[in-house]
C-alpha cells in the first residue's frame, strides 16, 4: 500500500545522501514523500543546492520553519515518520519534547500516535554523553523504532571512520515492514 512518508533529517554526516539513499527510493515505491529538515540542515542543504532537487523531487516544499499562525500546513498528513539521519542533539530533544523547531515539533507531537522510526546518526562520544542511555530507552518505550546498534550502525570514535554510507537499507527495510503492518 502507498502511505504518505513524513522524512525528517537534521544536520549529520550524510544528509546530502537523503534524496539518493532514501527519498528516491521511497518515490520509486509509491509513497508520497514529505520533507522537514531543522534549520542547520536545511542550510547544508541550500549550499548545495540539494533542497530545490529534494522539492522537485517531492512536489512539496522542504520545511525548516514553522507557518506563520494564518498560513496553511504546507504538506499532507503522514501516516509514517522517518528520521533519518537524526543527530545525537535531535534525539536527546525527541526524547526529552524540546521542540523548539518544525521537524522536531512535527515529531513530537506525532510520536505517540503515528509510527515513527529514528536512525540516530552518532559516534561513540555521543553514546557516551551520560543521558544518552536514557533517551534511547525512552523512545524504545515510546515504540519509536529505532535502527541502532552494532550490526547496522558501530559506532565509530569520532573522525576515526571517515565518510560513512549510512544504513538506507535498513531504514527502506524498517519502513517497508511498518507500512505493511499499518494496514
Ligand atoms: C560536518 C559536520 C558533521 C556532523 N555530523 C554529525 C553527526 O553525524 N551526528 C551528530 O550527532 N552530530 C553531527 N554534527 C553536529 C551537529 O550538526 C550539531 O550538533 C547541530 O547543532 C545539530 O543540529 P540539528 O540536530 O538541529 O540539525 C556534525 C557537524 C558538522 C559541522
Amino acid at each position: 500500500m502507498m502511505a504518505t512518508i513524513g522524512v525528517v533529517a537534521s544536520a549529520a554526516g550524510g544528509v546530502e545522501q537523503l534524496r539518493e539513499g532514501l527519498v528516491q527510493p521511497l518515490i520509486e515505491r509509491g509513497h508520497v514523500v514529505a520533507l522537514t529538515v531543522t534549520p542547520t540542515a536545511g542550510g547544508w542543504l541550500d549550499r548545495t543546492g540539494e533542497r530545490t532537487k529534494l522539492a522537485e523531487l517531492t512536489g512539496l516544499p522542504v520545511r525548516s520553519e514553522p507557518r506563520f499562525p494564518d498560513e496553511d500546513t504546507p504538506h499532507p498528513q503522514i501516516d509514517l515518520y522517518v528520521a533519518a539521519p537524526w543527530t545525537a542533539s535531535s534525539t536527546a530533544k525527541l526524547s526529552l519534547g524540546i521542540a523548539d523547531n518544525q521537524a522536531l515539533t512535527a515529531l513530537c507531537e506525532s510520536i505517540a500516535t503515528v509510527p515513527v522510526i529514528v536512525f540516530p546518526r552518532v559516534n561513540a562520544a555521543h553514546a557516551r554523553q551520560p543521558a544518552w542511555p536514557d533517551h534511547i530507552a525512552r523512545l524504545r518505550a515510546a515504540g519509536v523504532q529505532l535502527i541502532y546498534g552494532d550490526d547496522v550502525w558501530p559506532l565509530a570514535e569520532p573522525r576515526a571512520a571517515g565518510p560513512r554510507v549510512l544504513p538506507w537499507p535498513a531504514i527502506i527495510s524498517a519502513v517497508e515492514t511498518l507500512e505493511a503492518g499499518r494496514s
